[in-house]
């Protein structure tokens, strides 16, 4: 579905369908000519999610839909989203070919402005119509060719660019994520990332193999690879900034692409769903193909630590010692707390190689994070109120909620191990799997603002939201991570 804007709400062009986003109590604003049948304007309270389709008895749409968005105060750029998203597949449903979307100005100014709202429908729009096709061998064709967003002014004309290109963003993850595991394996995503530095000058790929990484004593991302007989890689992205830095950004995104747990082997059951594992890389390389079009004002390093986790006979055991990238020792303890450690190398990496002003890391790391927040909130852990507050704001503007979790001093002390320096996991009755792991990460950051987002719960299983949510990954990450980075600007 090609999706563009048409500053011009007044003027219709013709149109399979005319969809009208339309809060409660107030009559559905129709452009210029458009004629309802009265008993479809009638019956149409305007709650939140309802919709009413009618033949348009006049003007250049063959149909309308009227899309509720509920009470005037609760109108909000989520529910634009939304409603945008119910607009698309309606079309697709009903097998029009056209689809011009109306937001009115009071929508736009109710919503929170018309920059935000306009974002916000445009990738409503584009996230409401993704679809996993990449592994069928005849994909069905869609119905819905085009779409357009229609609303006055220059401000909803830039949201609604933005939009796009986060929208394509969101997209171009989930199809990485919804790639099976013989699909996207570490090389395959390496290649992904060299496919966005040809889109865009400003940004540089590189991609370690194991040699290389031996080599700067990457040995806890090389531990988890051994029982694996795909090589790791070493994803690192960089964007350069069109005019003077304003400072130093890295992206760090765990990309395990099938976590079987190792010798310390998962049971079987929906284990297929470790496909997923790589979803914080895929945020990353989201975010990236964001970037490939948008314009922020830092230099953004993009670090994707890239492995299987699997059993074979040179896997690592239980028990076994590695040395990580900055010298310290680990004991691995258990061979399914592996996003931790090569994620431990990443980091150190990126402080070593890069020095960033902040580092933000993404990970599928825990499931006790799915215990404790759900599918609906990402688990967030900061090292300054400023980042975290960053991070929350961020995520009510796109949709993608962080909750704040602690990492103390205390914490970190739990994960000294006997015979290294530290272990990969806490004993179980310590409790705070989730805190344990990213504790365990906070040991690689220096002394450098961090914050670390797990994802477990977010990047997948998430009851359906419109325009995400249902079977497949979620995509999340990545415009938040944009969002984050134009707020900071
Ligand atoms: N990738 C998993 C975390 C995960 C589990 C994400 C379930 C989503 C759903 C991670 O590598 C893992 O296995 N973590 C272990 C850690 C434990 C061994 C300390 C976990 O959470 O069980
Ligand atoms: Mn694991
Ligand atoms: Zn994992």
């Amino acid at each position: 579905m090609k999706l563009t804007h048409k500053p011009t709400p007044t003027t219709l062009p013709r149109t399979a369908l005319l969809a009208v986003l339309a809060p409660e109590r107030s009559r559905p604003a129709l452009p210029r000519g458009v004629e309802l049948p009265p008993a479809a304007l009638r019956t149409f309270k305007g709650e939140f999610r309802e919709i009413r389709l009618a033949d348009a008895t006049r003007g250049s749409a063959a149909r309308v839909l009227l899309v509720g968005l509920g009470p005037r105060k609760a109108v909000d750029a989520e529910r634009v989203r939304r409603a945008a998203a119910i607009a698309v597949q309606k079309a697709e449903n009903i097998g029009a070919a056209s689809l011009a979307i109306l937001v009115a100005d009071d929508v736009a100014k109710l919503g929170g402005g018309a920059e935000d709202v306009g974002c916000a429908a445009s990738e409503g729009a584009l996230m409401g119509a993704y679809r996993y096709d990449l592994g069928k061998s005849k994909p069905k064709p869609r119905k819905l060719k085009s779409a357009c967003t229609m609303a006055r002014g220059a401000a909803f004309a830039r949201g609604a660019r933005r939009g796009r290109v986060l929208g394509e963003a969101n997209c171009f993850a989930r199809d990485l994520q919804n790639q099976a595991g013989n699909q996207i394996t570490p090389r395959a995503l390496a290649a992904a990332a060299q496919g966005l530095a040809r889109r865009s000058a400003r940004i540089t790929c590189r991609a370690l193999d194991e040699a290389a990484m031996k080599k700067l004593g990457m040995g806890l991302l090389l531990g988890v690879s051994a029982g694996s007989r795909e090589p790791a890689r070493l994803i690192h992205l960089k964007y350069r900034p069109k005019g003077r830095s304003k400072g130093r950004v890295a992206l760090v995104g765990k990309g395990l692409t099938f976590d079987a747990g190792g010798i310390s082997l998962k049971p079987s059951a929906r284990m297929d769903e470790m496909r997923y594992d790589m979803s914080g890389g895929a945020a990353v390389l989201g975010a990236f193909h964001a970037l490939a079009s948008i314009d922020v004002p830092f230099e953004v390093h993009g670090i994707v630590p890239s492995s299987e986790n699997l059993p074979d006979g040179g896997a690592t055991k239980p028990g076994d010692v590695h040395r990580a990238l900055d010298g310290t020792t680990v004991e691995v303890a258990n061979t399914d707390a592996e996003g931790r450690l090569i994620l431990a190398d990443a980091l150190a990496y990126a402080v070593k190689k890069v020095a960033p002003d902040t580092i933000i890391d993404l990970a599928t790391l825990t499931g006790a994070v799915v215990v404790g927040l759900g599918h609906e909130v990402t688990g967030l852990f900061a090292t300054t109120t400023k980042l975290r507050d960053a991070l929350t704001r961020a995520g009510e503007a796109v949709g993608e909620r962080v909750w704040p979790l602690p990492l103390l001093d205390e914490h970190l002390e739990n994960l000294k191990s006997g015979p290294a320096d530290l272990r990969n996991i806490c004993t179980p009755e310590m409790g705070g799997g989730s805190i344990a792991g990213a504790s365990f990460l906070s040991h690689f950051v220096g002394g450098v603002e961090w914050c670390h987002l797990d994802i477990a719960g977010t990047a997948w299983g998430q009851k359906n939201r419109d325009y995400v949510g249902g079977t497949g990954g979620t995509g999340v990450g990545a415009r938040l991570l944009i969002r984050t980075l134009l707020d900071r600007a």
